[in-house]
């Protein structure tokens, strides 16, 4: 599994221990993030990794700022990208079991060093359900983007 990273100049420390966590694990990552001392805008990050998920070189995205929340707002503006912010890992498994995420926000300001890779294992260990009644609320939010 290929898995896209970005980061703002809040997170690039917490981003390298995220990859290294990953690749230790055979993942393969696309480091789309600015490095210690250099200023990044969340949004510019936010899109490379957006763009490599539905381009199909990427499978799922890790996006990291102070807080997630901006690299999610960011993120939502794409079609056919649903990304979560999450702080906690029930949150992350559900959103993967449930919405069929392929974003995980977090903050780097908000959550640790131990956190941050429980809940970027619990993302991209999780499935999709594939439940009908997720399904539908999945094709529900398409409609949603599609008519706005
Ligand atoms: C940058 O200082 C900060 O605004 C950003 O990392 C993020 O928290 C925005 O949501």
């Amino acid at each position: 599994m290929k898995i896209a990273i970005g980061n703002d100049h809040a997170a690039p420390g917490l981003k390298l221990k995220v990859i290294e966590h990953l690749v230790n694990q055979g993942f393969e990552c696309i480091d789309l993030g600015c490095a210690e001392g250099e200023k990044c805008d969340y949004p510019v990050a936010a899109r490379a990794v957006c763009e490599r998920i539905l381009s199909g070189e990427a499978d799922l995205g890790i996006l990291i700022c102070g807080t997630g929340v901006g690299m999610s707002l960011a993120a939502n503006k794409f079609k056919g990208i649903r990304a979560a912010c999450c702080s906690e890992c029930f949150s992350a498994r559900l959103t993967r079991e449930h919405n069929n995420a392929n974003v995980l926000c977090f903050g780097a300001r908000v959550v640790g060093e131990g956190t941050a890779l429980d809940l970027v294992d619990t993302f991209v260990n999780t499935p999709f359900s594939e439940d009908e009644r997720h399904k539908r609320r999945l094709a529900l939010i398409k409609e949603i983007e599609e008519q706005n």
